[in-house]
């Protein structure tokens, strides 16, 4: 895990000891997820968030991807009182949806989609920003790619915004693709996450029936109890759960699965 994360990531200073109660939860306020061909953001904005509304924390999930699929998504009946979506069709809006979650002490996650302009416009406005890599060589080029983008506007947005990859809805591959795969992304310095999600079934059953992995009941979809526990580690590991409170915040999450 980076020494980012253990030092508190983006947050600044005066966030760390002006912030609300529900901000001294966090390390990580605000994050953005994105790249340049679909591998599974909307999948991964929903679970990061749905660990940090079984935290208690209050969040808001900020939805500039194209198809909309989590504001279709917070229609459906389920949708824990925590976890609130706002859909913004620009960056005026995204901006000012973001600001006001912060000045809150909410948690938020962008879906930024795979569309260059709101995947660099989310990652201005995030203190961290996550390249999801699904196990497929386009998924890795692309990741490369929304990297390369992302490097090239440093300069602008927040200070000290950092960015990772991550995999997400890895399968069992042969070995000789996975070793291909890293060679790819390894093409960056950029940091890449220890843990990610790996392909469950679970992940998807919140689309399918509304609510999320922890509100879900077990008959409805199998395996949640584990993509529960993977989900609060890899929320951990991204730093959505800061350091005083992370151990009870991650009982709770056990607790609730
Ligand atoms: N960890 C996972 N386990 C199982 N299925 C997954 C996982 N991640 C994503 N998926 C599935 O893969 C598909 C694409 O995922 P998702 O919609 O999250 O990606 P996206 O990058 O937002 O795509 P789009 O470009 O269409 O917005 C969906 O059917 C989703 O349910
Ligand atoms: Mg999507």
């Amino acid at each position: 895990m980076s020494q980012d994360v253990a030092r508190g990531g983006g947050l600044t200073g005066a966030e760390r000891t002006t912030g609300s109660r529900e901000r001294s939860n966090l390390m990580i306020p605000v994050i953005s997820i994105g790249t340049l061909k679909t591998s599974g953001t909307t999948t991964l904005s929903l679970t990061l968030a749905s660990v940090a509304a079984a935290a208690e924390i209050p969040t808001v999930i900020v939805d500039a991807a194209r198809d909309a699929d989590l504001g279709n998504w917070s229609r459906m009946a389920g949708r824990p009182p925590r976890i609130s979506v706002e859909r913004v069709e620009d960056d005026t809006a995204l901006e000012r949806c973001v600001r006001a979650a912060r000045r809150r002490g909410d948690f938020v996650v962008i879906d930024c989609g795979d569309t260059a302009a709101a995947i660099t416009a989310g990652a201005r406005l995030a203190d961290r920003a996550i390249v999801p890599v699904r196990f497929s060589p386009l998924s890795a080029h692309a990741a490369v790619a929304t990297d390369r983008i992302l490097a090239a506007d440093v300069d602008g947005g927040r200070p000290g915004r950092d960015r990772c990859f991550a995999a997400c809805g890895m399968t069992a591959i042969p070995s000789r693709i996975a070793r291909t795969l890293e060679a790819i992304i390894d093409q960056s310095p950029t940091r890449k996450l220890d843990i990610g999600l790996v392909q469950r079934a679970a992940y998807e059953a919140p689309f399918l029936h509304g609510g999320t992995i922890f509100t879900l009941a077990d008959e409805i979809a199998p395996g949640l109890d584990r993509a529960r526990a993977e989900a609060a580690s890899f929320a951990f590991e991204v730093g959505v759960l800061g350091t005083t409170q992370t151990a009870s915040a991650l009982a709770e999450v056990a607790q609730a699965a």
